[in-house]
């Protein structure tokens, strides 16, 4: 499997992970809990799922899929999907962190309100990563070789080659320490 691929499966691996944590820290809030959450943790884990698939997955995904467009591989419908979804998520992502800045400056916001945005967020982002895995990756590694894979991490932003990073696990590290 191409160095890309792998990426591109371990950050669906991390970003999972991240999602049970959250889904756990959110779930202290309810009365019943004899856990704190910890908002600290919840900051943490939002800014990475800010930051991280903003700047290195999105960007490594997209780039693949304008190439299969472009060389009309794949399934159209799917690229489609999956190049809509990313927008919609990006988006998602900025209302929940304003949510949880809400509540870290002591701002009032029911919890109820909190559980349900985090509940869709969620489901969102974990249909996405399924979709991807069933109608998108598989196809992937299929038609982009070595030199599909060259030409696209030559059009990704400067200095986000996500292979040519120093540490691009490190902040994923630091959070998976605390769990
Ligand atoms: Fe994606
Ligand atoms: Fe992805």
């Amino acid at each position: 499997m191409h160095e890309f691929m792998k990426r591109l499966r371990r950050d669906h691996r991390n970003l999972n992970r991240l999602f049970d944590m959250l889904e756990e820290q959110v779930a202290r809030y309810d009365m019943d809990s004899t856990l704190e959450p910890d908002l600290l943790l919840i900051l943490d884990i939002i800014a990475y799922l800010k930051d991280y698939p903003r700047i290195y997955h999105h960007p490594l995904e997209e780039e693949a899929i304008a190439l299969m467009v472009e060389r009309d591989l794949g399934d159209n419908s799917a690229n489609e999907l999956i190049h809509d979804q990313h927008q919609k998520l990006e988006q998602a992502t900025e209302r929940l962190s304003t949510l949880f800045n809400m509540i870290v400056n002591d701002q009032p916001v029911p919890i109820e309100q909190t559980q349900e945005a985090l509940a869709s967020y969620l489901e969102m982002s974990r249909k996405h990563l399924q979709a991807e895995e069933d109608r998108l990756f598989p196809v992937m590694e299929k038609v982009l070789g070595n030199d599909e894979w060259e030409l696209v991490a030559s059009r990704l932003p400067e200095g986000l080659d996500p292979l040519f990073t120093e540490n691009p696990d490190d902040a994923f590290v630091e959070l998976r320490r605390r769990m």
